[in-house]
């Protein structure tokens, strides 16, 4: 990231698609990109048309003059493979590279990211192109960063794949037998006999093998990703100083991130909120920090987002103005060196015609288009941030197995969702200022002193037991509801639950019991405040946890809710059930007392207001429609303008300030 950053400082543009552009329509571009403070374009992520528009043929020179023209104006290009939509040339003659849905029709062209992840012909016709791409720009002085293929996450269930799904599974169970082991196949008469009899999990008449499917999502996420290898290797061995990024979609179901993001030089995230969410501040919050938490807390780049609405929900509301600052300077705040926008010029046809940009159909004479020059100007005077971490002393488990594995259908209720609860216990922290990492479960948790498991469905041994090892060392977990439930398999753990952690929660129980819909879930803290939680209950009994919450109501009436344990030098809390975001406010704040941390200001800022710490900057950012006030520990200057505060900062609607000592 430095190499992007240096002499740059924070990077702002876009996708830039000049190929829907007559050239010149290209000049403009530039002209208007630098008047904006734009040094850093996205180029060719669709493009593969353009450059082989039959197969084998070449045509490069509309990309030099581009390329050429941005580099003259200085600025950098972030190349993109363009891989994520074939022609039509390569689905007519070739339809086995056309990916095939789960009840075995073929998708065709005509939108994009046709193509089957394990197709031999796609694999070869890209990485083809690939190499020339590649040779063509290596040491291009524009050439600044490599963008493979785009928001990775095609699943395609034909022949093809089938066969490149059971190598998958030959090299996770070994034999015939280890699979049947693995998948259980007593059940329901599933017995594989022979190799060819497997396949992906294709549409059945009755719940699908839960085994089958998560192994399935386990494959999908790494076929995938040996096509992002495959052009990567490419790109390094061509281009060995440039860093190579793909575009995360966040918390993204179909992509294990965590196995992903060790292949990138540079993680990068596209982030679409719906303004119609009156979380979309938290759960952005929530996706900043998975992005720079799956780089190992290293910056990152946010490569998208739109400057105002989209045009892919069914109503498309435009962002209030300040919205494109606030939400850009938000990423800045937690820890990305770079905010970019799809795209830059709003397109005339195709799809996307109604999408914003920075530069909208009606021309650089508009309101947004002024607040795009604002921000990009704006953004120089944070120069100095980049580079900078965010360090923090939480850290939030979430794990994509976990996630396939809790999710799938058959479960006790589908209303306990693996998102909605990490949210649920992100939000306290979010409120409080609290900087938090994600981690996956296996890793090293010695750096932290407050652990917040949501769920963990799915958990190894190993995990397991550095779980617990973390608190006897002295660590401070919280564990939701519905955690330590299945092996790695996806098989229930018999015994009582949750079993693997049984002896560091001090406490077990025997019964999973969603709640009636039409009612809360009546609950006390010990001294007797009641609170409300809902959907689901647990039947607990303490094994040497304090119960500090119980439920008040019905068949479950005195029995736990909620449990702390002291478990050597640590402290683990326990969680049966759903409580409303008061009642796990309040929890949250006792487990941060237990941990000994605090926020970024002494105590928490006022409502909507968002406190994180950069390096030396502390960020405020308002997500009110409200003035808000926060006191100030010590004098600072606004690197944003410049001005000096002492005592308290007053922040209008939508306003942020960036605060060095
Ligand atoms: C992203 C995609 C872009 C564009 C954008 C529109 O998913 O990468 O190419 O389609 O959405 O919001």
């Amino acid at each position: 990231m430095h190499t992007l950053t240096a002499g740059r400082g924070l990077l702002f543009g876009g996708d830039y698609n000049p190929e829907q552009w007559p050239e010149p329509v290209w000049a403009e571009d530039v002209e208007l990109m630098r008047a904006a403070g734009v040094n850093l374009v996205t180029v060719g992520v669709f493009s593969w048309a353009r450059i082989e528009p039959e197969p084998g043929a070449r045509d490069f020179g509309w990309l030099d003059r581009v390329l050429g023209l941005l580099a003259e104006a200085g600025i950098a290009v972030d190349l993109a493979t363009p891989t994520a939509s074939p022609p039509p040339w390569l689905g007519h003659r070739n339809p086995g590279t056309l990916p095939v849905d789960e009840s075995g029709h073929r998708l065709w062209y005509g939108a994009r990211n046709q193509f089957c992840p394990s197709s031999p012909v796609y694999r070869e016709r890209a990485l083809a192109l690939v190499t020339d791409l590649a040779e063509r720009y290596a040491g291009h002085p524009a050439l600044a960063l490599w963008h493979v293929g785009n928001e990775y996450g095609q699943i395609c269930h034909c022949d093809v794949s089938a066969e490149a799904f059971r190598a998958w599974l030959r090299e996770r169970h070994g034999d015939l037998a280890g699979l049947n082991e693995a998948w259980g196949t007593t059940f329901w008469s599933q017995r594989y006999g022979d190799w060819a009899e497997v396949v992906p999990p294709r549409r059945a008449p009755y719940l699908v093998n839960p085994t089958q499917k998560l192994d399935w999502a386990r494959f999908c996420s790494d076929a995938l990703l040996a096509h992002y290898r495959a052009e990567r290797d490419v790109l390094r061995a061509r281009t060995p100083g440039v860093p190579v990024t793909t575009n995360f979609m966040g918390l993204f179901k179909p992509v294990d991130s965590w196995r992903w993001a060790p292949e990138e030089d540079l993680v990068s995230n596209d982030w679409y909120p719906d303004p119609a969410d009156p979380l979309f501040p938290v759960r952005a919050a929530l996706t900043h920090d998975l992005t720079r938490s799956l780089g190992g807390g290293r910056p990152w780049l946010l490569l998208e987002q739109a400057a105002s609405a989209v045009n892919w929900r069914p109503h498309n509301v435009p962002k209030a103005a300040g919205q494109l600052r606030l939400e850009s300077l938000q990423a800045v705040a937690r820890g990305a060196d770079g905010s970019c926008y799809f795209q830059w010029r709003a397109s005339r046809f195709g799809a996307e015609r109604f999408h914003s940009a920075m530069l909208p159909h009606a021309g650089p004479g508009t309101r947004l288009h002024a607040e795009v020059r604002a921000h990009g100007a704006e953004l120089r005077r944070l120069a100095e941030v980049a580079g900078q971490p965010v360090p923090a002393r939480v850290a939030l488990v979430h794990d994509w197995p976990s996630w396939w594995a809790m999710e799938e259908a058959g479960r006790p209720s589908d209303r306990l969702g693996v998102p909605d609860q990490l949210l649920a216990y992100y939000r306290p922290l979010w409120e409080r200022g609290v900087a938090v990492d994600l981690v996956p479960p296996s890793a090293g948790l010695s750096g932290y002193a407050l652990t917040v498991v949501p769920n963990l469905y799915l958990v190894s041994d190993e995990d397991a037991e550095a779980l617990t090892a973390y608190v006897r060392g002295g660590g401070v977990l919280v564990v939701g509801p519905f955690s330590g439930v299945a092996d790695p398999n996806g098989h229930i753990r018999t015994g009582r639950f949750p079993a693997p952690l049984r002896d560091v929660l001090g406490a077990s129980g025997e019964e999973w019991r969603p709640a009636p819909e039409d009612r809360p879930v009546r609950c006390a803290w010990a001294d007797g405040t009641p609170f409300e939680a809902r959907t689901w209950t647990e039947l607990l009994r303490a094994e040497g946890a304090e119960p500090v919450a119980v439920f008040t109501e019905g068949e479950l009436a005195g029995s736990p809710a909620v449990l702390r344990h002291r478990a050597g030098a640590g402290v683990a809390w326990y969680v049966a059930t759903l409580p409303h975001h008061d009642a796990l406010a309040e929890l949250t704040g006792r487990a941060l007392a237990d941990a000994g941390v605090s926020g970024a200001l002494p105590g928490p800022p006022p409502p909507a207001v968002e406190a994180v710490r950069r390096g030396p900057v502390l960020f405020l950012l308002n997500h009110g429609d409200r003035e808000a006030r926060v006191p100030l520990a010590e004098p600072a200057e606004d690197l944003l303008t410049g001005a000096r505060v002492e005592g308290a900062v007053t922040l209008g609607a939508r306003a942020v300030v960036a605060l060095r000592p």
